[in-house]
């Protein structure tokens, strides 16, 4: 029996590949580094769909050389930027995404990301294995508290949202930044502020916006020096909503107290970067949605967009439904 050809730019959990590959032919990159621009080009060619990882490039060049067969695009992750929608939308390819099911796993993280910083646990484990520990002390490796906190997310969509809930837990006061006017749910107690209040009441910062060319750069030596010096900075959005070189000189300087970042900008930082020689940075391999529930749905919602699009069927998410008018 015939099956459409797919293209899989890296191992996914396997409920989503088995499910690719009851219905597809299946090209599979197995590399644990991503196709390069070569291998992408190379390998994309004559493909019906696309399945691809937010560290694949694909642009309208990619689009062209796989033809004008290409049915559709998947995208295992909730972020896009990664994708040209503009010009799949022109080519009428549907982008889909993985929304919801990562929402908790990434706001659970962004917690673990404020305490951590604020708390200053990896500082205190390092302090620990290095045999500095003698005896307790009343002064040693003091950090911040969240009870009484002003709690400031920059975007407040899905993720936003579910921080925020959880911050209800730690009895914190809840302020947000949306350039837009999301929906308020009733269970979601926050108040709407300008981006200058956010900065200078909160506490702790958590970034939960997407990357575009208005959020490029959003936390800036500005954006920073308007901070609280006890303020703690969290990214788990994208790296380069926040100017990395500014970041290293505000915790350098102790102009914030602490920041934890998921991701960066480049992805990896290089090891030789100035930001791990400090203490008050908490650097982990963007690793916010790395639940096995959440990857497990992430994997099964890429498969699912996959195939409907293979099937000529709308994507259960589509993040361009344009393509359908
Ligand atoms: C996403 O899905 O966009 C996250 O950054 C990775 O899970």
């Amino acid at each position: 029996m015939w099956k459409p050809k797919v293209f899989v730019t890296r191992i996914i959990p396997d409920k989503g590949l088995d499910l690719v590959k009851e219905f597809c032919e299946v090209d599979l990159w197995q590399e644990e580094l991503p196709p390069n621009r070569e291998e992408l080009m190379k390998r994309v060619r004559g493909m019906d769909g696309l399945l691809c990882l937010l560290t694949d490039k694909i642009d309208g060049e990619v689009m062209d050389v796989a033809g004008k067969q290409l049915k559709v695009i998947s995208n295992h992750a909730v972020g896009f930027d990664n994708i040209d929608v503009q010009a799949a939308t022109v080519r009428k390819i549907p982008v889909g995404n993985t929304p919801e099911v990562l929402t908790d796993a990434t706001a659970d993280f962004a917690f673990a990301l404020m305490m951590a910083a604020g708390r200053r646990l990896i500082e205190a484990d390092r302090y620990v294995r290095d045999g500095k520990w003698k005896t307790w002390g009343p002064r040693l490796l003091l950090g911040t508290e969240m009870k009484g906190a002003t709690l400031g997310l920059v975007g407040f969509g899905r993720i936003g949202k579910a921080v925020a809930r959880r911050a209800v837990g730690f009895d914190m006061r809840v302020i947000y930044y949306s350039p837009n006017e999301p929906k308020l749910n009733s269970d979601v107690k926050a108040t709407r502020v300008s981006f200058e209040t956010l900065l200078t009441e909160s506490d702790y910062i958590s970034l939960h916006t997407p990357l575009t060319p208005d959020t490029h750069h959003l936390i800036d030596s500005e954006a920073l020096s308007r901070m609280k010096p006890s303020a703690v900075l969290v990214n788990t959005s994208r790296g380069p909503v926040v100017d990395t070189e500014a970041l290293y000189e505000a915790l350098k300087a102790r102009r914030i107290f602490a920041a934890g970042l998921d991701v960066t900008e480049p992805e990896p930082l290089p090891l030789d970067h100035p930001l791990f020689t400090l203490d008050n940075a908490i650097i982990v391999p963007h690793i916010a949605s790395a639940s096995n529930v959440a990857r497990d749905k992430m994997a099964w919602m890429a498969a699912q967009n996959l195939i409907a699009g293979l099937q000529g069927e709308h994507l259960p998410n589509c993040v361009n439904p344009q393509v359908y008018t």
